[in-house]
C-alpha cells in the first residue's frame, strides 16, 4: 500500500486548525469547540478553548454504551505474581465510577491533586481514571523514586490525596512502598490531608490512624453504599494530569496536559500513526510513571476502544528472555511498544532468538520503539527475529505523543535506519544553530518545533509560566526547543542524535546529571564534582561520577565513594543506577571555570576528542583519563 503520510502532512499544513476540528470529531464533547485554537491564550496559543468534556467519559462510559461492556479493557499480566487477570470496560467502570465517589467522599474536588504512587496494578489505572471522572488533576510518581523526590512532587502540586500501595515487585525482592510514602510526607511541607493504601497481600503496609485508608475496603464499602460519582464536565483546557520530568535542577519540571487536546491527538496517534483498530490489543511495556504509560497504557488505547495490556514484570528474568513473546502470542497484541534498551537485554540473553519461534505470532503486526535512540543494529535484530516492522519513533514526555515516526496507520514510508522517519501532522521540526538560524539539510543542529505545537503538547509547567518560557520558549522565539540536537536530511527524515542539556537516557528512563550533581555536592566530604553519562550497552547510557575531596579529608576515598553511591540511591532512588562515583584531584575546567563534562564524556566513552582551546590546565585531563582507566573504563 503507497502511504498516504505526504498526502496528510500537507493537509495539516495547509489548513491545521481544519485538520483538528475534523480530528476533534472523533471525541465525544458535553459541548462541541466552536473555536479550534485560540492564539491570545496561554503562552503559545490553546486547543479547543470552548469545549466542554470529560477525559473518564470518553475512556469508558462511551465504549460501555457504544457496546464493549464485555470487551477487556484492561489484561493484567503479572509474572511476578504469577497472575492474569481480564477486566472489562463495564467492571473497570463500575470500579472507577465507585473510587470517584470515594475521592469526593474524602473531600476532592476538580481541581484538586491527587498523587498517584502506584507499581503496575490494574488499581493503578483505576486512580487514575477516578480523578479524571471528577476532574481532579492525578500526579503518577514512578516507584522507582525516593522519597525526596516523591516530596519534592506532593509540595509542587500541593496534593490533598496521596494513593499508593503497600508494595511493589521488583525480580526477587519486594520494595515497600508505604515507608518510602510516609518518610515523603515527612520531608513534604503541604501534608496530604489522606492516603489510600492499595494492601497487597505479599507484604502489608503499617497505616496511619485517621489519615491513611484501605483502598480495597473503601471500594467494597463505597460500592455496598451504591455510591458512584457522574462525569464532571470540565473545560477542554482544564488540567488533566501534571507529570514530573527531570529537568536542569533538582526541582523536576510539572508537564501539564489537558483534557480536550490530549484526547483529541492520542485518538488520533492510536489510528493513524500506530494503525490499531478498535478492540484490538495493544500493548505498552512501559510503566504507569512515565510518559508512555499515560499516553499508550491507559488514554490512548482505552480512547481508542482497545485492550490494554498492563504488564508487572521485566522483559528478562521474568521468569525468561520469551516473556514478551508469550504475552503477544497469549493475548493475541496486535501492536506493541517498548524501549530499545529491553531489546538489548533480550538480544544479551538470547542472542539466537530461541524463544520467539516457541510462540505464535501470527496476530502481531508491528513493534514501535522509543524512549532513547534505537541503534540499527538492534532494530534489524528485533526485525529479523520477529518478522514484523520495527518502528522508531521519537518524542518526549512534554509533547505526549509523537513527534517524528514512521506511520503505520497512514502506510509505511521506506525505512532509515537510525531515524525516526518524518514529522508527524502538527509538528513544524526545523533545525537551527546556536544563534537561531536554520541549518541546511545534513546539518546538526538544535531540533525545534514551530509553535503552535499541536493538541496534547504541554501548554506549560504546573504554576511556573515563567520556567515554561525559560525552559523552551525563549530562547528560539517562534519555536519550543526541544533539547534535543540532530538533522533533517534532503528526503526530510529526522535524525536524532543527543541531548543538549544535561539529561541522560538510563534504560529509556529520563534523568537529570544536574539533580546528581547536587546530590553528590551535598555529602560534606565533597568539594565539588561533575556527574556524565557514559555509554553502555544496555542501558544506553550510564551515569558516572567525578568527586573532588575536600583537602582537610584524610578518609580512604573509596569509602566516601561507597558513601556518595549509597547517597545518590536514597535521595534520588534506584532508578538513578548510579553505581560509579571516582574521586580525582581535580576538575578540567574553561578557564572561564565551566567544567569540560563533554571531554570527560569523550574520553570514557572512547570517542576521537580534541584538546578544548579554553581549557585551564591540559594536565587534569591525562588525571581524569588515568582514573577512568583504573575502572576499566575508555580502554
Ligand atoms: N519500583 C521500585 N524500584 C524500581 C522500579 C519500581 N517501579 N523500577 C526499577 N526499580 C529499581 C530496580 O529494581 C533496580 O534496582 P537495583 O539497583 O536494586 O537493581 C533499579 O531501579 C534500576 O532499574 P532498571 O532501570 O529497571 O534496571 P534493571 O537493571 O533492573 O533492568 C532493564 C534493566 C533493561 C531490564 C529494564 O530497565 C527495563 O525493563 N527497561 C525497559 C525500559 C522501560 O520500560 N522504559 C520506560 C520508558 S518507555
Ligand atoms: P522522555 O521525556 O522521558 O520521553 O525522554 C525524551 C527524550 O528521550 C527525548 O528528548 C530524546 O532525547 C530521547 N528520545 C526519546 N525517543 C527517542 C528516539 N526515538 N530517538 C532518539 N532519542 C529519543
Amino acid at each position: 500500500m503507497a502511504s498516504r503520510y505526504s498526502e496528510v502532512y500537507a493537509a495539516w499544513k495547509a489548513d491545521p486548525h481544519g485538520f483538528w476540528a475534523a480530528a476533534a470529531g472523533s471525541i465525544d464533547w458535553f459541548r462541541p469547540p466552536e473555536r479550534i485554537f485560540e492564539p491570545e491564550r496561554g503562552a503559545y496559543g490553546h486547543w479547543f478553548p470552548d469545549g466542554v468534556t470529560n477525559t473518564c467519559y470518553n475512556c469508558l462510559d462511551r465504549h460501555v454504551e457504544g457496546g464493549r461492556a464485555h470487551q477487556p479493557a484492561f489484561i493484567y499480566d503479572s509474572p511476578v505474581t504469577d497472575r492474569i487477570e481480564k477486566i472489562s470496560y463495564g467492571d473497570l467502570l463500575a470500579d472507577v465510577k465507585t473510587m470517584a465517589a470515594v475521592y469526593r467522599n474524602l473531600g476532592i474536588g476538580k481541581g484538586d491533586r491527587i498523587i498517584i504512587y502506584m507499581p503496575m496494578i490494574p488499581q493503578a489505572a483505576v486512580a487514575m481514571l477516578a480523578a479524571a471522572r471528577i476532574g481532579a488533576v492525578h500526579s503518577v510518581v514512578f516507584g522507582g523514586f525516593a522519597a525526596n523526590e516523591l516530596a519534592v512532587r506532593i509540595d509542587d502540586c500541593q496534593a490533598k490525596l496521596v494513593v499508593s500501595a503497600s508494595c511493589g515487585l521488583e525480580p526477587g525482592r519486594s520494595v515497600a512502598y508505604k515507608p518510602l510514602l510516609d518518610a515523603a510526607i515527612e520531608i513534604a511541607a503541604n501534608k496530604p490531608a489522606h492516603c489510600l493504601i492499595f494492601q497487597r497481600e505479599m507484604l502489608a503496609a503499617n497505616m496511619v490512624p485517621g489519615r491513611d485508608i484501605d483502598f480495597a475496603e473503601a471500594l467494597a464499602a463505597a460500592k455496598q453504599a451504591g455510591e458512584e460519582a457522574p462525569c464532571t464536565p470540565v473545560a477542554s483546557t482544564d488540567p488533566l494530569y501534571v507529570l514530573y520530568t527531570s529537568g536542569t535542577t533538582g526541582q523536576p519540571k510539572g508537564v501539564v496536559r489537558d483534557n480536550g487536546g490530549h484526547m483529541v491527538a492520542l485518538k488520533w496517534s492510536m489510528e493513524h500513526f500506530f494503525g490499531a483498530r478498535p478492540g484490538e490489543v495493544f500493548w505498552a511495556a512501559s510503566d504507569i510513571g512515565w510518559v508512555v504509560g499515560h499516553s499508550y497504557i491507559v488514554y490512548g488505547p482505552l480512547l481508542n476502544g482497545n485492550t490494554s495490556v498492563l504488564f508487572e514484570g521485566k522483559p528478562i528474568g521474568t521468569p525468561d528472555p520469551g516473556t514478551y513473546w508469550r504475552i503477544i502470542a497469549e493475548h493475541g497484541v496486535a501492536v506493541m511498544f517498548t524501549a530499545p534498551t529491553a531489546l538489548r537485554a533480550i538480544r544479551k540473553e538470547d542472542p539466537e532468538a530461541t524463544y520467539v519461534p516457541r510462540y505464535d505470532l501470527s496476530r502481531f503486526r508491528a513493534l514501535y520503539l522509543a524512549g532513547e535512540r534505537a541503534d540499527p543494529d538492534t532494530i534489524q535484530w528485533a526485525e529479523r527475529a520477529l518478522g514484523v516492522p520495527v518502528i522508531d519513533h521519537w518524542w518526549q514526555t512534554e509533547t505526549g505523543w509523537p513527534v517524528a515516526g514512521n506511520p503505520m496507520g497512514l502506510g509505511l514510508l521506506p525505512v532509515k535506519y537510525g531515524s525516526p522517519a518524518v514529522p508527524l501532522p502538527g509538528y513544524d521540526v526545523q533545525v537551527l544553530d546556536d544563534a537561531g538560524h536554520p541549518v541546511g539539510a545534513g546539518t546538526l543542529g538544535n531540533v525545534v518545533v514551530k509553535l503552535p505545537l499541536p493538541p496534547g503538547c504541554l501548554p506549560t509547567l504546573w504554576n511556573a509560566d515563567d520556567r515554561f518560557h525559560a525552559a523552551y520558549l525563549n530562547e528560539y522565539p517562534g519555536f519550543y526547543k526541544t533539547a534535543d540536537a540532530g538533522y533533517v536530511d534532503e528526503d526530510g527524515y529526522i535524525f536524532i542524535m543527543a541531548r543538549t542539556d544535561d539529561i541522560i537516557n538510563v534504560a529509556g528512563h529520563r534523568l537529570s546529571t544536574g539533580a546528581m550533581e547536587e546530590v553528590c555536592a551535598s555529602h560534606p566530604d565533597v568539594a565539588e564534582c561533575a556527574v556524565i553519562g557514559i555509554a553502555d550497552a544496555l542501558k544506553g547510557q550510564i551515569p558516572a561520577g567525578f568527586l573532588v575531596i575536600n583537602s582537610n579529608v584524610s578518609r580512604e576515598t573509596s569509602e566516601i565513594e561507597r558513601e556518595v553511591v549509597s547517597l545518590v540511591r536514597e535521595r534520588i532512588g534506584p532508578v538513578a543506577a548510579f553505581r560509579m562515583a571516582i574521586c580525582v584531584k581535580r576538575l578540567p575546567k574553561t578557564r572561564s571555570g565551566k567544567i569540560l563534562r563533554a571531554t570527560i564524556q569523550k574520553i570514557a566513552d572512547c570517542q576521537p576528542w580534541k584538546m578544548p582551546a579554553t581549557i585551564d590546565d591540559p594536565a587534569i585531563l591525562d588525571e581524569i583519563t588515568e582514573a577512568l582507566h583504573a575502572k576499566g573504563i575508555g580502554v
